[in-house]
């Protein structure tokens, strides 16, 4: 249609995990485990339900574009508000980025088969998207710094990388920074920051900033409020200014502002989902490298599984499905031989782990490739 540009012709759109609801009309199931979108399997912070049965009485009034919460995030990190921005999700504050900072001959380079919202998202701006291979499932940040052109100009790094879960060090990000030139933008996307941050090696974003270096978070992970879209991000004011013009002017929505900042008062929720996570992690990992799976070391609330081949990772996900389990094929990303499971409540852990027993599948006959932890 000579309406829709090539590269919108050829896009593939973002596909969300599958509801619980829908597996459960498919596949006749009562009990699901959902274990396919890196949710907080405790809910949303009793704080957040809180403060948004408190406000539901000022729906009729149009929100003020995240200022509130902008404010409560700059208290809470030692920041100014000019260097804070929320959005309707860090995908929402990606797309302002994209649509503020890149031209048409410019450049995005990332790792091979990067986070899927930020490949769609990318890719529908019709530049060009360049990639370098991981290594050992960890972002390359060698490879990524030999592979700047001219035309280079935002270079995305998720960290904790979704879907690998792996993490890149501080030492690592700060050799790479110096081959960076200041005229492009590194998106840091730490949606998975929470989880990660008790590794003494990881590089909390907050501790140093660069003035080409924005820094996205998020609502949606560890607490528990992915469904309300809440995200945030933090940068030079320069940035952030320009990134306040490309953004819809009024979201977040004030239900979600009001949950977010309730949400970062309730720590003791926050404690809870870590040791719940950690206990999964060991869980999961212990149970599915015991029946000879290959199990990437994580570093945020999902592993991901390598299988020998796409036709194993497919089998295995419908298995799954008929047994109500979803987890998450990775062909979309660019790994149709991997799958990617989000640890759940200890309940859901066991389920996946019984019945993934019950398939009998192995996943590498020839043995067991363990990471090292980063
Ligand atoms: C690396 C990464 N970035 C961003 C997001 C999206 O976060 P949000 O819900 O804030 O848009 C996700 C969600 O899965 C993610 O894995």
């Amino acid at each position: 249609m000579a309406l829709v540009p090539p590269y919108i012709a050829n896009l593939r759109p973002y596909e969300p995990g599958r509801s619980i609801e829908d597996v459960r009309r498919a596949y006749g199931v009562e009990r699901v485990a959902k274990l396919a979108s890196n949710e907080n399997p405790l809910g949303p912070s009793p704080k957040a339900l809180s403060a948004i049965s408190r406000d539901l009485g000022g729906l009729n009034y149009y929100p003020n574009g995240g200022l509130d919460l902008r404010l409560r995030l700059a208290q809470e990190f030692h920041l100014k508000v000019e260097n804070v921005i929320a959005g309707s999700g860090s995908d929402s504050i990606m797309s302002g980025i994209i649509r503020a900072f890149l031209c048409d001959d410019d450049e995005v380079l990332t790792t091979e088969s990067a986070f899927i919202g930020f490949q769609v998202l990318a890719k529908s701006r019709g530049v060009a998207y360049r990639t370098v291979p991981y290594r050992d499932w960890h972002y390359d940040l060698q490879a990524l710094a030999a592979a700047i052109t001219a035309k280079t100009k935002i270079i995305y790094l998720a960290n904790p990388s979704n879907p690998t879960g792996t993490i890149f060090t501080k030492d690592e990000f700060d050799e790479f920074y110096r081959h960076v030139p200041e005229r492009v933008l590194i998106i840091l996307d730490e949606a998975y920051f929470e989880y990660a941050q008790a590794n003494p090696r990881y590089p909390d974003s907050m501790h140093y900033r660069y003035d080409n270096v924005i820094t996205l978070r998020t609502f949606s992970k560890i607490y528990g409020l992915a469904g309300l879209r809440v995200g945030y991000g933090f940068a030079h004011e320069e940035l952030i200014a320009n990134l306040l013009k490309v953004k819809l002017p009024f979201e977040p929505s004030g239900l979600a502002q009001s949950a977010a900042i309730a949400a970062l008062d309730d720590q003791d929720f926050v404690r809870r989902a870590l040791e719940l996570n950690a206990r999964g992690l060991r869980r999961i990992g212990d149970a599915l490298r015991e029946m000879g799976f290959d199990v990437v070391t994580s570093e945020a609330n999902f592993v991901m599984v390598p299988m020998e081949s796409a036709e194993a990772a497919k089998s295995l996900t419908e298995e799954l499905l008929k047994k109500g389990v979803i987890i998450r094929p990775l062909g979309a990303f660019g790994l149709p031989h991997c799958l990617r499971i989000s640890t759940g409540t200890d309940e859901d852990n066991q389920m996946l782990i019984e019945e993934v027993r019950k398939t009998g599948v192995r996943s590498q006959e020839s043995g067991v490739r363990i990471y090292a932890n980063s």
